[in-house]
């Protein structure tokens, strides 16, 4: 595993994260969740899952890991983990975000899995609940899925509270962004100041082959010392085998390099000079092992040269997204 500087925020990460979207609750959007799951939905039975994946990545050298309040129970799986393989917070950087609440009460079912506010009371009760769970493993506190129209980035009271969570706490502040509008939003961001310093010093952002239209922004955050995290780089599922074809520039090239589609996708990333982070989003250890194998193709001309070449637009990769099912 490559160690990697967060930034200049003084944070050492490594080059490939796990985020625990898949694993912390019953239902998600990503394309085969429910087979992923075995429809095991018991809270010991995820638990225990969660914790499998968690040892895999920890022996393969993962030291970032990302969690939300709104990923059902993953703080607490991560919590609980934690503390039965006596981890050492010194030896792990640990990511979380507020602003959705989730309210899908373990079904797959439900209407909806999560209610988005970026009120400063949601702020101060999901900010407590988040220290109450992972404690000083806190590092990174992420307002989840910023944009411009949720007003967050205008309200005073939110900002200022952040950044007292910034000085009396020692987090790194930062900001998960999604839809079309990444790169405006992350533009905002970037002007908002605490005592004359940005007050963000972390994004979290939606790059992968399909979508790389934030990508301007993302050096730029890298450029100001900002922490900089790659989400959602296998499409949430679209490029990885399950999908039977992808886009045929990624799939003659998986085929010629005798990898899998993930592989070539994760590689991509991991080449990207500014990413501090690139998630795996795996839901099995299965998909884990095969998501690392792409840490021996940074750099391949091959992949680079897709970069840039089998976009889709933003508005058509966004809509296809908001399409894909809870499952
Ligand atoms: N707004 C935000 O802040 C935000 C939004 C989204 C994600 N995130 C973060 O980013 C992380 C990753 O995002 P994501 O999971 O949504 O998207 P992703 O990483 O693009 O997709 C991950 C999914 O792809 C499938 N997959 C991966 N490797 C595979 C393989 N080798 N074979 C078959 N299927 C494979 C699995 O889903 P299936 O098996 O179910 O198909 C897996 O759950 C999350 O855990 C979370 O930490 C943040």
């Amino acid at each position: 595993m490559i160690e990697k500087e967060f930034g200049r925020t003084g944070l050492k990460t490594t080059a490939l994260g796990l985020g625990l979207a898949a694993l912390g609750r019953p239902g998600y959007i990503t394309l085969g969740h429910q087979d992923d799951l075995r429809e095991e939905y018991q809270v010991e039975q995820m638990e225990h899952h969660a914790h499998q994946v968690l040892d895999t990545a920890w022996a393969a050298g993962v030291r970032y890991f990302d969690a939300a309040r709104s990923y059902g129970r993953a703080e607490q799986f991560l919590a609980s983990w934690l503390k039965k393989r006596l981890i050492d917070p010194a030896n792990l950087v640990i990511g979380s975000k507020w602003g959705y609440t989730y309210t899908a009460n373990w079904r797959v079912e439900a209407e909806h899995h999560e209610v988005k506010e970026h009120s400063l009371p949601v702020l101060t009760r999901q900010a407590e609940e988040s220290r109450n769970y992972l404690g000083r493993f806190l590092n990174i506190y992420h307002i989840h899925s910023a944009t411009i129209d949720s007003g967050v980035l205008t309200n005073e009271s939110v900002l200022d509270e952040l950044a007292r969570l910034r000085s009396s706490l020692g987090w790194v502040i930062g900001l998960s962004l999604s839809g079309p509008k990444q790169g405006e939003t992350l533009e905002k961001a970037l002007n908002v100041k605490r005592d004359g310093e940005h007050l963000f010093q972390s994004v979290q952002a939606t790059w992968n082959l399909l979508e790389t239209s934030v990508e301007p922004w993302l050096e730029e955050a890298a450029s100001a010392g900002w922490g900089v995290i790659v989400k959602e780089v296998v499409a949430n599922g679209r490029l990885t085998p399950k999908v039977q074809q992808t886009h045929p520039e990624i799939d003659q090239a998986a085929r010629d390099l005798g990898v899998t589609t993930d592989v070539v996708a994760i590689a991509a990333a991991l080449s990207r000079p500014w990413g501090a982070v690139i998630l795996s989003g795996a839901a099995q250890r299965s998909q884990l092992e095969s998501n690392l194998a792409a840490m021996a193709w940074i750099n391949n001309p091959r992949i680079v040269s897709l970069i840039g070449q089998v976009n889709e637009t933003a508005e058509v990769y966004w809509q296809t997204r908001a399409a894909l099912p809870w499952n």
